[in-house]
């Protein structure tokens, strides 16, 4: 069979693709461990034969900026937040609320949230920096050490089994980051240029931005790789899971190339932290939310109001338990209609008139305010303002709903 040029080239970066992530895949999965942890049934079906216990997401990659503008957590507030890296949950901290509770299927999530929890409440800001792998460091061993007795028993084994993820960085572990980082390391280098990757971040005007982008970074290798490294097949089983995707109907490739390229053109990328870790495969000077210099005493002054609860949230609104404002990240498009309407009505019975409800929808529409109208007001304005500014600009939307 005669291979046209064309394709061949679309084989060869399938070939690159493939091995890229294969060769950087997690390699922290509890199996390795003296831990067993039993989990409840799912009870979405479509999280039946997830693998829960690797670190999926050692930081949040959605906004915190998006949650604080629109949650306002009021002094003295409960809230309600996905686990994930425990990053927003932090940031939500800073507001002086009297709880926030971080809940999470996933129990190596609360591992790395209470490792990160220990280290901000116990060391200093440069220490915190140096311990997760914001800064360079020699002496993680020795801050491990130090940190170990406040760590839960099954935390501390967990931590000291896989010491070798805290001593490479912690922030730098999970299966997205190493999927994110790989695009950065051996793919962007391909397709656009390490030159232009060093350029993307010096200081242009909106205009120059724009034309950087169009004229310098804008080929079609990057077109083409992008589409099949962000495809549903690669990123389902190499960034996230398959299952995360079972409800999402468009081209994932196509969609996340479309809104990766309107944030490439526009000026404000350059101020985008999501955006140099993927480029750069650091964070650099552009912090996360709870780790920036201002927020981080209030977050470490705060620290013990932060709990950690190992359930499906589904469980906590089944009982009726009542928070005043939810940061629900974009859990409800692992779901489907029936089982989302369903939840719905618990959520609506577990709320008071005025709680605030916060979460995304990455590919899948799912609004509680859509589906139960009588019970939820979506707030249009706020919501579609902060969609035009969120820094995670590979989401379709940013939801604020408020229980009527
Ligand atoms: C919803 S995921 C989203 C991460 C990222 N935005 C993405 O789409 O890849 C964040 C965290 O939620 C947890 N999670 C997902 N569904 C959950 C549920 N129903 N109850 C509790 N935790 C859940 C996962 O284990 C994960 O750590």
């Amino acid at each position: 069979m005669k291979i046209d040029q064309k394709h061949k080239n679309k084989i060869d970066m399938e070939a690159i693709a493939k091995s890229t992530i294969v060769a950087s895949e997690n390699n922290n999965s509890l199996k390795n461990n003296q831990l067993q942890i039993t989990y409840k049934k799912a009870p979405n079906s479509n999280l039946r034969n997830v693998n829960f216990d690797i670190i999926r997401y050692a930081n949040c990659w959605e906004d915190a900026e998006l949650l604080i503008e629109s949650l306002k957590p009021i002094a003295g507030e409960r809230v309600l937040s996905v686990g994930s890296g425990g990053d927003n949950s932090f940031a939500l901290l800073a507001h002086n609320p009297s709880v926030v509770t971080a809940i999470d299927i996933n129990q190596v999530q609360l591992f790395v949230i209470e490792l990160k929890k220990q280290a901000i409440k116990h060391l200093s800001y440069t220490g915190f920096l140096e311990f997760v792998g914001f800064r360079h460091s020699a002496t993680r061993r020795q801050y491990f050490n130090f940190l170990s007795p406040y760590l839960s028993l099954p935390c501390q084994s967990y931590w000291e089994t896989n010491f070798d993820i805290i001593h490479k960085g912690l922030i730098y572990s999970g299966k997205f980051e190493k999927y994110l980082l790989a695009f950065g390391r051996k793919i962007l280098p391909l397709v656009v240029g390490k030159k232009n990757m060093k350029k993307f971040f010096d200081i242009k005007t909106a205009e120059e931005q724009a034309d950087f982008y169009n004229k310098q970074w804008n080929n079609l290798r990057w077109r083409t790789m992008f589409k099949l490294f962000f495809s549903k097949w690669i990123m389902g089983r190499f960034g996230r899971s398959p299952q995360f995707l079972n409800e999402v109907q468009m081209n994932v490739g196509e969609f996340i190339l479309n809104k990766t390229e309107n944030h490439l053109r526009n000026v404000k990328s350059q101020q985008n932290e999501f955006l140099h870790f993927i480029i750069t495969g650091e964070f650099n000077e552009l912090l996360p939310y709870y780790a920036r210099p201002e927020n981080f005493e209030n977050v470490k002054k705060n620290i013990d109001r932060l709990m950690l609860h190992h359930g499906y949230i589904e469980e906590l609104f089944a009982e009726n338990m009542h928070f005043d404002c939810y940061n629900l990240s974009n859990i409800f498009e692992y779901m489907d209609e029936d089982y989302f309407r369903s939840l719905s009505e618990n959520i609506a019975h577990s709320l008071k008139k005025g709680d605030r409800v916060a979460y995304w929808n990455l590919m899948v529409h799912r609004r509680l305010s859509d589906s139960l109208p009588n019970d939820f007001e979506y707030q249009q304005d706020m919501s579609e303002r902060l969609t035009e500014v969120d820094k995670g600009f590979f989401y379709k939307n940013f939801n604020l709903d408020i229980k009527k």
